[in-house]
């Protein structure tokens, strides 16, 4: 599964499909050779160990770091895309979000409102159908500031879905959700119903990008998955032909077996009392 040649013709009008994309920060390189399509309907996730270039593909996907290769999302190669395009078509969800003025939860949330026509109320709608979905409702005037972690994580999760709100809106292109490690700051309850959210929005039609760390929920959620390992691609393909113990152990150099598989679920796990 090393190295797949994509052939961007293939409906590339709805998807996102990376061909030999490298990233190097200043002249150090840190992505090498990676190549994947990502489908709308779809959740595509990318995991691998810390360091191994997970977010750096991602801010190049988005448009914040420039890239050598190809990259396409909806047709369009993205290094020629105006960030204007961009954000009409995509959400961002970063690994870590700073604002640092006394926001509102509400005003944060209303950054991702890109139709400046809407109405007051309208928006004010929109924010407390995002919060809502999030499990934020009525958190609206709370102080960003003042919320832990996880509530500005989800508070950050409701701007971008602010943004790309309808999976597939009137225009017919699908939407995407870029999502840098969406649950590592939640709590059990919280990481379902956000993944449930993501797999929904896919569900409908989008396309969802997702950088994950907990391997049970990336088997249980993903549709395809990208192992990355010291900047290179280990593994690319669907959830089943990825998500065993031989590539996950390869890939973080920790032995993980495969310990259940119940109704269609997959638990990794370490076999022995962990002592490193
Ligand atoms: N601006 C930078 N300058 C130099 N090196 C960088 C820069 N940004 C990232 N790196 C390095 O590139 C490598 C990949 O970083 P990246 O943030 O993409 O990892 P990651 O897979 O997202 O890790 P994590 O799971 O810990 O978030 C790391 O070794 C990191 O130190
Ligand atoms: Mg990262």
């Amino acid at each position: 599964m090393l190295h797949q040649k994509i052939d961007p013709s293939t409906n590339v009008d709805r998807n996102l499909c990376a061909e030999n994309v490298s990233i190097s920060i200043g002249k150090t390189p840190i992505v090498r050779d990676v190549s994947f399509e990502a489908a709308s309907g779809e959740l595509l996730a990318i995991i691998g160990p810390s360091g191994s270039g997970k977010t750096t593909l991602l801010r190049a996907l988005t448009g914040e770091l420039s890239y050598e290769g190809h990259a396409f999302l909806s047709g369009r190669e993205l290094g020629g895309m105006s960030a204007e395009d961009q954000a009409v078509l995509r959400g961002v969800l970063p690994q870590i979000s700073q604002i640092s003025f006394p926001l509102t939860v509400s005003e944060v949330v209303a950054l991702g409102l890109l139709d400046r026509r809407a109405g007051r109320l309208q928006r004010e709608t929109r924010i407390s159908e995002a919060l809502a979905k999030v499990g934020l409702a009525g958190f609206e005037g709370r102080t960003y500031q003042d919320l832990s972690g996880g509530e500005q994580q989800r508070t950050q999760l409701a701007r971008v879905l602010c943004q790309v709100w309808d999976p597939v809106p009137a225009d017919g292109q699908p939407r995407w959700l870029f999502l840098d490690e969406p649950v590592s700051s939640l709590d059990i309850k919280h990481q379902y119903q956000i993944m449930h959210l993501a797999a929904d929005y896919a569900a409908r039609g989008g396309g969802v990008v997702a950088v994950m760390h907990d391997l049970n929920l990336t088997a249980e959620f993903a549709n395809k998955v990208l192992v990355m390992k010291c900047g290179k691609q280990l593994a690319y393909g669907s959830n089943e032909s990825v998500m065993c113990s031989g590539t996950l152990t390869t890939a973080y150099d920790f032995q993980l077996d495969l310990v259940e598989v119940r109704s269609g679920r997959k638990l990794f796990l370490h076999p022995a009392p962990v002592k490193i």
